[in-house]
């Protein structure tokens, strides 16, 4: 296939190699292998448990890498700390929702860009992205608890952008959205990516996320079943009837 040819081609950015990982003397994935190619959406799928958020902390550094190799932009980058991993380029949104509620909405976003330990640096960024946001524009005064659920997942999305991430990793963004949020959320990802930022996205509605990605993976009891392109992983039967519901 074409675009096959085209992902596989496309510099890795980032590079799993046989990680097993997990949490102390737990493992919960085993052995993975996963691809995501520079500039380009891959997109984890996968039944509930089954070790998709343990792959992303493995990658960042919240969880505990016990064999393989993580690398990034071609370093090893293998066990790094999350500040380690943020200051190389790499942003991570998380499943749950981790906004300070008690913070504006302006406030959370000079949150995300601490790290440049750069008051007018932070500003400028933000503003920048409220040209793009233009709805947290409108409540950058609004304590961030009193967002809607869609409005807090587009300011952690906005928050993660703050320090110009090469990679995102994005933990199930869509979860608990209604419809219309969801598809702006998605349009989101995927003008985020024309742009030029790399993403790994973890979906419960595989469908959606199969359809955004350029590159798949279905993982399953903490190891790849399937990987292909998005819409390979979309047209296979099995697939599909394990675990999109068809
Ligand atoms: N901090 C932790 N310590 C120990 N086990 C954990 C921890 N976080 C998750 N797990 C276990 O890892 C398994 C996979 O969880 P997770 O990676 O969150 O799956 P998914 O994101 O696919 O739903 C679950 O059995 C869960 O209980
Ligand atoms: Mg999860």
């Amino acid at each position: 296939m074409a675009g096959e040819k085209a992902a596989v081609e496309a510099k890795p950015l980032l590079n799993l190699d046989g990680v097993t990982a997990g949490y102390g003397n737990t493992t919960v994935v085993h052995d993975v292998d996963l691809v995501v190619p520079e500039e380009k959406i891959a997109c984890l799928v996968g039944p509930n448990g089954s070790g998709k958020s343990t792959v992303m902390k493995a990658i960042y550094g919240f969880a505990d890498v016990f064999d393989g190799r993580v690398s990034f932009d071609g370093d090893d980058v293998t066990g790094r700390s999350p500040q380690a991993s943020l200051r190389s380029g790499m942003a991570y949104v998380l499943q749950s929702s981790s906004v300070f509620s008690e913070m504006t909405v302006h406030e959370n976003m000079l949150m995300g860009g601490y790290v440049f330990d750069d008051d007018e640096r932070a500003t400028r960024r933000a503003e920048e992205l409220y040209d793009e946001f233009s709805r947290l524009a409108d409540l950058r005064e609004q304590e961030a608890g009193m967002l809607s659920g869609g409005e807090r997942r587009l300011l952690e999305l906005a928050r993660g952008l703050m320090v110009e991430p090469r990679l995102m990793l994005l933990d199930e963004p869509s979860i608990g959205l209604e419809p219309t949020y969801m598809e702006q959320v998605f349009d989101r990802i995927e003008s985020l990516n024309e742009l030029g930022t790399t993403i790994l996205l973890v979906e419960q509605n595989a469908e959606k996320g199969l359809s955004v990605a350029d590159r798949g993976y279905v993982l399953a009891s903490g190891e790849i079943q399937y990987s292909g392109t998005g819409t390979e992983l979309l047209e296979d039967e099995e697939v599909g009837r394990l675990y999109l519901g068809g």
